[in-house]
């Protein structure tokens, strides 16, 4: 349960691998200054797990892990998992796939905000063109690791990757984009999915959407194909507010959403279930050629903080955040990624000091 009485939130801290290990110092640094800025209390505790914790003791997700994040965190802010020295992924499927599934995060959250139009690649477009939200579904479809081998690594093997896609799993997110949509004011949900290949998963995401958006008729309910709806948001993303997708593809369509707002090391994300604890993260990855470096950028891990903080209702806060960002980026302190000379620290010390200097209202 997301802790009502307490005046405090709880939030685990798990920078993970790579530039996770870079990037999420940074957020905290940001955290602790927006939150002592804003009057609020954070108690924050840190976890260790990641690859070098699994290639030291086998740990990857402690058994009473998801017990204890429902008793007692408010949220989880977690860097990212993915270590060339663990080639099979394992400690990312158990920790980052098993905290979405197993605390059941049936939301992923991520929005593509092009703050600044110096840092997008398409062309003559500005700030007003790239501004819309992917909603991803967050516990099904090919992820949920259901499959297997037959005679591996003979000539004659099979693979088999089940996509699941249940009704509640299905409208759960659809239902939850046409909700954001009605709150936020947005006049337009596009759903997408691969109906015209997959006749059997995709045509419940159909005949579910359908069911659905009759119940929102003022908002304007649109159906891509994956394929269309890469290519429209390269071509016109300002025909979007709300794209809802299953998980794979809204995976590789938030990776696009992120570049085409500025780049991937600027966008973040929410795991959320509403009303209970939930995940935060960058969208990007480990990024293993540039950690250790110093020069990834931390602005999606802090921006990523501001997704927290709006989860908690502490929208002064993250607004605080959120203009701390934008003045960072017309200033140009920015990061390698954005064509900046700042390391990651220094990203992060000027925006912490930013949101405590209270000129962010
Ligand atoms: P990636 O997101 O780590 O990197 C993709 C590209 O973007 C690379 O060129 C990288 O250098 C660059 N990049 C990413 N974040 C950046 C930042 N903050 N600043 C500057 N540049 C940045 O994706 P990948 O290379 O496909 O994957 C690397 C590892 O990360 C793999 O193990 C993968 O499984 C894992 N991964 C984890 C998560 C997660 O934990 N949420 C997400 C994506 C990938
Ligand atoms: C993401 C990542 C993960 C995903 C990987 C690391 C399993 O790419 O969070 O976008 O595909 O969900
Ligand atoms: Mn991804």
């Amino acid at each position: 349960m997301t802790d009502s009485q307490n005046s405090y939130k709880r939030v685990a801290v798990i920078p993970g691998d790579g530039i996770g290990k870079e990037v999420i110092p940074e957020a905290v640094k940001v955290m602790n200054a927006t939150a002592a800025a804003g009057g609020k209390e954070l108690k924050l505790t840190d976890f260790d797990w990641g690859a070098d914790r699994y290639l030291r003791d086998g740990t990857t997700l402690p058994a009473d892990a998801v017990e204890m994040f429902h008793r007692d965190f408010d949220a989880i802010l977690m860097g990212a998992m993915g270590d060339p020295r663990v080639p099979s992924n394992i400690h990312a499927a158990d920790i980052l796939l098993g905290l979405r599934f197993k605390l059941d995060l049936y939301v992923n959250a991520r929005p593509c905000v092009m703050f600044d139009r110096k840092f997008t690649p398409l062309k003559d477009r500005t700030e007003k063109d790239v501004n819309f939200i992917v909603f991803r579904e967050n516990t099904e479809g090919p992820y949920v690791g259901l499959g297997g081998n037959f005679k591996k690594g003979t000539a004659d093997e099979l693979a088999i990757q089940e996509d699941v896609n249940t009704r509640k799993g299905v409208e759960r997110i659809i239902r939850y984009a046409f909700e954001y949509a009605k709150a936020k004011g947005l006049k337009r949900v596009c759903m997408s999915d691969k109906s015209n290949a997959l006749t059997f998963g995709h045509d419940l995401w159909q005949r579910v959407y359908r069911s659905v958006k009759a119940e929102y008729p003022e908002i304007e309910a649109t159906h891509q194909y994956i394929d269309n709806l890469l290519m429209q948001m390269v071509r016109d993303p300002g025909q979007f507010d709300v794209i809802v997708t299953t998980n794979l593809f809204g995976d590789i369509a938030s990776d696009v959403g992120a570049q085409l707002a500025g780049g991937l090391g600027l966008a973040p994300s929410g795991n959320i279930h509403p009303g209970q604890v939930s995940l935060f993260e960058p969208v990007h990855g480990s990024a293993p050629t540039i950690a250790g470096k110093n020069i990834a950028n931390p602005m999606g891990a802090i921006l990523t903080v501001a997704m927290m903080f709006e989860y908690f209702g502490w929208a002064d806060e993250a607004n605080r955040i959120d203009q701390s960002i934008r003045m960072a980026l017309r200033e140009g302190k920015t990061a390698a990624e954005l064509g900046g000379t700042l390391k990651t620290t220094e990203v992060g010390a000027w925006v912490a000091n930013q949101v405590a200097k209270g000129q962010a209202k």
